[in-house]
């Protein structure tokens, strides 16, 4: 299936409001959870000194879920969209955990027009992460750019993504089963999502061609891309 870029930003509120209230904990439990074990197999403990960046941070799930994970570490989520920025300070600020969200802010910014010298950033990142941001993204090497910019040496970068399905009528059935439980908003910003999303073979390539050689690309079952390692 030839791939269908889609708007970056998600700017209109009811497309916010049907995202927000969505249930993706598990497969953000499970985000978490492959990042921390990617990090344990490393070696590498997250402390004080450390700062994670989420790129495309939407409602702050993955944010919040960071935050409280490695408390000691300083977690800021990054959305070019006003309102998806408003509605993830809303719900740290409602959240029943937000005592444990204080190590957590957030910034509204385009992530191209972000650098790490950025005097909101204050510290290098030692780790960068993004989930369901790189189909958004319209050009692949606007991505790649924006996490070569954020990231030193020894930055830790780990992006997951969905997956192109194959053909149209994979795509359609993905939707079918999104919309019984979801509404039309949702499930039709789902299915745009799908057509827009890269398949394997085109951030590997990317990465092969663009001597980004410390990065490698993991299928993660039959929906889902992990892009990890150091840049
Ligand atoms: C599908 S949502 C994912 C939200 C969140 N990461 C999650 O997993 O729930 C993608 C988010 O990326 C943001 N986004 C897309 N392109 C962006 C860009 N160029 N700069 C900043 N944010 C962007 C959108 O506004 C949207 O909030």
């Amino acid at each position: 299936m030839e791939r269908v870029p889609e708007p970056e930003l998600m700017e209109e509120k009811e497309q916010v409001i049907s995202y927000d209230a969505a249930d993706f904990s598990e497969g953000e439990v499970n985000f978490i959870n492959q990042i921390n074990h990617y990090l344990l197999r490393k070696n590498i403990s997250l402390g004080e000194k450390d700062l994670i960046v989420d790129l495309g941070c939407g409602p702050g799930n993955i944010s919040e879920k960071l935050a409280i994970k490695w408390p000691n570490t300083e977690v800021v989520g990054i959305d070019g969209s006003k309102e998806m920025i408003l509605r993830a300070e809303y719900n740290k600020n409602i959240s029943t955990n937000q005592k444990k969200l204080k190590n957590l802010r957030y910034i509204c910014s385009d992530i191209k027009d972000i650098k790490s010298n950025n005097f909101l950033l204050k510290k290098r990142i030692s780790l960068l992460v993004s989930n369901s941001l790189i189909h958004h993204i319209t050009n692949l090497k606007d991505f790649f750019n924006t996490i070569k910019s954020l990231s030193c040496n020894d930055t830790i970068n780990f992006h997951k993504d969905l997956k192109r399905p194959l053909d149209e009528k994979s795509a359609l059935e993905l939707k079918a089963q999104c919309s019984t439980k979801y509404n039309d908003i949702l499930t039709n910003d789902y299915f745009a999502s799908l057509k827009a999303s890269y398949t394997f073979k085109e951030l590997k390539n990317f990465t092969l061609e663009n001597d980004l050689l410390s990065l490698d690309v993991f299928e993660d079952g039959d929906k889902y891309l992990i892009v990890y390692g150091n840049v």
